[in-house]
């Protein structure tokens, strides 16, 4: 039923899209040769948000992905009347196949990806009073969880030719209040593993990967989210594998796995490491799974690795598409990056090689012609939730006045307040189409570089 409305709404986008010969057979012949320069076609060429015809009309990709698999799993969970973690099969079901998946020893459900790294924190023994260090360029529920555990999040700045955290500058931030580094695997694309786990190990401080963008990223031919203490992964509704709103923990450590499903389950102990209410955990809440969400994890599982086989040949295409665009740099990777799991195609819009025409004009530019891409996220490090943390009570309690009074400078990130002005990206559904919508989202690019004049004075 499903796919029929999809090959309806399909149909007929192709129909409008048929409307428009003349810009067909421009696309078509750019198609061709999509490395070079299109040639302009006349009044055809004209930039949507100036009037002309928008190089793509078709819809974007389908997201979420679903079929009969999501309803059967979804009826028989509703008619088995176990819908709780402690009476049901999925969750464990799920914990299991997403720790073979990423060769974990342990796997942990949770909630949220913030709940999995909240959970993390305290198992790795975070407490109040610590300084956490943390990347700026981030969703900010990386820096909310360090926050909850009433420690400072000590920002180091941004690789800007990766967007990942600069691991070169970790060392110097760290003080005798550091307990733990949260590298973000962004975008799917690892951080500098090898130079993160090396000053670690140096100075003995914790591991959490935030790789809640990195479902199925791999560092020198292993998952990310194995390589640290834990591995933090979001299945929220935008991921790459989604069942709406869920999580989970990885660890190799029997002693995390245990502090983690305390953490998660109300001071529970994990089954087969004691039954002792409590034995692990010196705190604890609800941030359970439910047999819902594993239920559609299980089965969105059944497509994550050929929707990332197909996100991953898509995304280096069109990376090799944009790096031949002046003033358009995308994101590289580091050396021991073996797959990316590209949840974002990130790059730099240099406005300079747009007539100076400003992100803002030239994203809207791009949405007109029918490509969907987002500005990312701004200065973390200077939003004004941390400052109100900090002049709260307890950080005034807990930290000397000094080291408050010196956060903001010792934290500011010249390199990323940069990027958060040039960065774009185009996020995985934008990677599951066919590889022509590559060759139009080039292509709308190269046409407003053609008109960029125009844009920059309308
Ligand atoms: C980098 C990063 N960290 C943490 C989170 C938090 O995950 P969730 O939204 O599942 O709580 C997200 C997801 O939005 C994220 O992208």
């Amino acid at each position: 039923m499903k796919q029929q409305i999809n090959r309806r709404q399909f149909l007929g986008a192709t129909a409008i899209a048929g409307a428009g010969v003349s810009v067909s057979l421009a696309r078509a012949a750019q198609a061709q040769s999509p490395g070079a320069p299109a040639p302009a076609t006349g009044a055809d060429d004209k930039p949507a948000l100036l009037g002309g015809p928008p190089v793509r009309s078709r819809p974007a990709h389908r997201w979420p992905v679903f079929d009969e698999r999501e309803d059967q799993a979804m009826l028989e969970t509703i008619h088995s009347g176990k819908w709780f973690r402690g009476s049901g099969k999925n969750v464990v079901a799920f914990e299991q196949t997403w720790s073979r998946a990423t060769g974990a020893k342990y796997c942990t459900a949770t909630n949220s990806g913030t709940s999995a790294l909240f959970a993390s924190l305290a198992a790795v023994g975070v407490a109040a009073g610590d300084e956490v260090i943390v990347a700026p360029y981030t969703f900010i529920a990386t820096v909310n969880v360090i926050l909850l555990h009433h420690a400072l999040p000590i920002f180091v700045d941004t690789d800007p030719e990766t967007m990942q955290i600069d691991a070169g500058k970790i060392e110097a931030a760290i003080t005798d209040r550091t307990s733990a580094i949260i590298p973000v695997h962004l975008g799917g694309s690892p951080a500098n593993l090898d130079a993160i786990l090396a000053v670690a190990n140096k100075h003995k401080l914790a591991v959490v990967e935030d790789a809640c963008q990195a479902h199925l990223a791999e560092w020198r031919g292993r998952k990310v989210g194995t390589w640290g203490d834990t591995g933090c992964f979001s299945f929220q509704a935008s991921k790459n594998l989604n069942c709406g709103d869920g999580g989970a923990v990885l660890t190799n450590s029997d002693e995390w796995a245990d502090k983690v499903y305390s953490f998660h389950n109300n001071c529970r102990a994990r089954q087969g490491s004691g039954n002792a209410f409590g034995s692990k955990s010196s705190r604890g809440g609800n941030f359970r799974m439910t047999e819902f969400q594993a239920a559609i994890l299980l089965a969105q599982l059944t497509r994550l690795e050929a929707q990332t086989q197909t996100r991953h040949q898509n995304a280096e295409y069109l990376r090799s598409l944009l790096k031949d665009i002046p003033g358009i740099l995308p994101s590289r990777m580091y050396d021991g990056c073996t797959r990316n799991a590209y949840h974002l195609v990130m790059y730099r819009y240099q406005k300079e090689h747009f007539a100076g025409m400003p992100r803002k004009r030239f994203l809207e530019a791009l949405k007109a012609e029918g490509v969907d891409c987002n500005p990312g996220y701004g200065r973390l490090n200077q939003q004004p939730f941390i400052k109100n943390s900090l002049a709260s009570r307890s950080w005034q309690r807990l930290f000397p006045a000094e080291t408050l009074a010196g956060w903001a400078e010792r934290t500011a990130c010249p390199v990323n307040d940069q990027l958060s002005e040039e960065a774009a990206w185009f996020t995985q559904t934008t990677l599951l189409g066919p590889r022509s919508d590559m060759d139009e989202i080039a292509g709308a690019i190269r046409k407003l570089q053609r008109h960029a004049g125009d844009l920059a004075k309308a």
